[in-house]
């Protein structure tokens, strides 16, 4: 620690901000090339938003399925995101998972295994063939423990329940970041010559959502202030099973792989509806489709009581449900006396992930602005329109080590970056302005306001006259946001911290709404009902906004031309 300005400095090569599966990753690989890291995260080391990924991680292993290569799992991740996906990240994600998973599975990761010792891998909705590397229904939970046992090991430092609230600049390049302490409210700045984003999603901008507390679009709002193009956030996907009931837990995630592992939907009539939607791959269709569709049976009359469809696996014997999906199984009983062996669940959709994000370098996950990478949910491009269930804890681990690799890569040619004070003081005075106001809505009634209006107007479903007015509502709330109040000390507050979080959420649910309004056709998680079919024309395109002195600006940017080997690849019918 160095003393740089009047509160403490903390100076790395390169500067993590995230510890999920993608923070993690990228620390380890910086560390592996001999990089001084430091990894901040908002929450407790281990906390991470990546441990509730609980149905398996996707990767061509052929364990089961002596047909599947990297070649199908590509095709499946590409037709799965309507072909707008990134296609160079697409076929490094095909053809790096396996070699992660190993890897995985050498730093101590406990796989559930086949009978002859090899990994066990299970269905998932829009994979050809049995895919998906699991633990029980807890295999993001084994994944960060892992990486973090390695992590620590090899000493990365970390910064726990610490929120960073600006990236600093030096000229151009990124310089290093400045925060605070959530338990003491004290101010920290970290001076890095790299900087990975890693923190993940903004389901928190919904009102019902499987994402937890952290997942507010901060590294986005950070990267997209600092200067950072970000890409597709018109693509929001909807789990399209989570709770329904007791309100409380309205949202939680209800694994697809109830579904993978033999799960059947049904209406409040008893039919099997996915038949009508899509009859070949039924429940194992890809999320953007169950989703809507059990959103369409519950509009039409035909849902369960508490507004959702019924998910059943009580088919199936106890022992095999109970050893399979033992979260599930006590997540029902407990959270909802339900005995998930012997009845069915009440399941709907659920805000779960953006595909759009940080718009990066395929090779390196490198950002428009110099210094700056970003890895995971955080960065766009892998996923396209809908990303395939199991393809996120892989790109995960696929793109953190390449984002790390190149982030220490960086940081060995690049000198030191000098720290501007009166970046560091502009910052603090906005951080502190809400303690000083004597009047003005708590941050709380705020959020509450954004998540009802993005459900109500940017959902599942999606409109021209409800896009404007989401539009409108923004403005209206980033007024209220402008002249919010805390009150209390900077200790230990939630409404101080809830404030730091929704400037960043009403940002990225702003570009959400943009990119959604811009988008005049539905494809994927984008369903827009006066646009009902994926037009050829805006298959070329994929939406870019940035930063223009303050503006929000959106435009269309065209993906390189695809090699004719992958063009051969996607064309195959199987
Ligand atoms: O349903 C699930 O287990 C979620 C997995 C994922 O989003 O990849």
């Amino acid at each position: 620690m160095t003393a740089s300005s009047q509160h403490e400095t903390h100076e790395h090569d390169v500067l993590i901000i995230g510890a999920g599966g993608a923070g993690l990753r990228a620390a380890i690989e910086a560390l592996a090339q001999g990089a001084r890291v430091g990894v901040v995260c908002k929450s407790l080391l281990g906390k991470a938003h990546t441990v509730m990924a609980e149905g398996g991680l996707a990767a061509a292993m052929a364990n089961l399925d002596k047909e599947d290569d990297w070649r199908t799992h590509f095709r499946d991740t590409m037709r799965g995101g309507k072909l707008v996906n990134n296609w160079r990240m697409a076929q490094l994600h095909a053809q790096e998972a396996p070699d992660r998973v190993r890897e995985l599975e050498q730093w101590g990761a406990l796989f559930d295994r086949t009978e002859n010792g090899e990994i066990l891998q299970r269905a998932f909705g829009g994979h050809t063939f049995r895919r998906l590397c699991h633990v029980g229904d807890r295999t993001g939970l084994e994944m960060i423990r892992t990486l973090q046992d390695r992590g620590v090991h090899m000493g990365f430092d970390v910064y726990m329940e610490c929120t960073i609230t600006k990236l600093l600049k030096d000229g151009d390049r990124v310089a290093g970041a400045f925060g605070y302490w959530r338990e003491t409210g004290k101010f920290v700045t970290f001076k890095a010559k790299s900087i990975v984003i890693a923190t993940g999603g903004i389901g928190k901008s919904w009102k019902i959502t499987s994402n937890s507390w952290e997942c507010t679009g901060d590294g986005m709002a950070l990267a997209y202030e600092a200067g950072a193009e970000l890409l597709d956030m018109e693509f929001v996907q909807f789990h399209p099973t989570g709770m329904v009931w007791p309100p409380g837990v309205q949202g939680l995630l209800v694994t697809e792989a109830v579904r993978g592992e033999g799960g059947l939907l049904r209406n409040k009539n008893g039919e099997r509806f996915m038949e009508k939607y899509d009859p070949k791959k039924m429940e194992l269709s890809t999320r953007d489709v169950v989703a809507r569709s059990i959103y369409t049976e519950v509009k039409e009359g035909r849902g369960s009581p508490h507004g959702g469809a019924f998910l059943d696996i009580s088919h199936k014997p106890a022992e095999y449900v109970k050893r399979k999906l033992p979260s599930m199984y006590h997540q029902f009983k407990e959270l909802a006396d339900v005995d998930i062996t012997k009845g069915p669940m009440e399941v709907g959709p659920t805000c779960h992930y953006v595909m759009g994000g940080i718009r990066v370098d395929a090779e390196t996950g490198r950002s428009s602005v110099p210094g700056l990478f970003a890895a995971g949910e955080a960065a766009a491009g892998l996923h396209g329109a809908n990303r395939l269930g199991g393809n996120s804890l892989s790109d995960l681990i696929v793109f953190g080590r390449r984002a790390g690799l190149a982030a220490a890569e960086h940081a060995k040619k690049t000198a030191a970056p000098t720290l501007d004070n009166s970046q560091i003081e502009a910052t603090e005075r906005e951080v502190l302005a809400p303690f000083a106001r004597t009047s003005g809505e708590s941050p709380y009634q705020i959020h509450h306001d954004l998540q009802e209006m993005m459900q109500n107007l940017v959902g599942i479903f999606r409109t021209d006259e409800d896009l404007r007015k989401a539009l409108a509502a923004l403005e209206k709330l980033k007024a209220r946001a402008s002249k919010m109040r805390v009150e209390g000390s900077r200790v230990f507050n939630p409404g101080w911290h809830l404030s730091r979080d929704l400037a960043c959420m009403l940002t990225i649910s702003e570009a959400c709404t943009h990119a959604a309004l811009a988008r005049k056709e539905s494809r994927g998680a984008h369903s827009r009902l006066d646009f009902p079919k994926s037009e050829d024309v805006w298959g070329a395109k994929n939406h870019v906004i940035v930063n223009k002195g303050g503006a929000m600006t959106l435009f269309e940017a065209q993906r390189p031309e695809m090699p004719a080997e992958l063009k051969q690849i996607l064309a195959e019918d199987k």
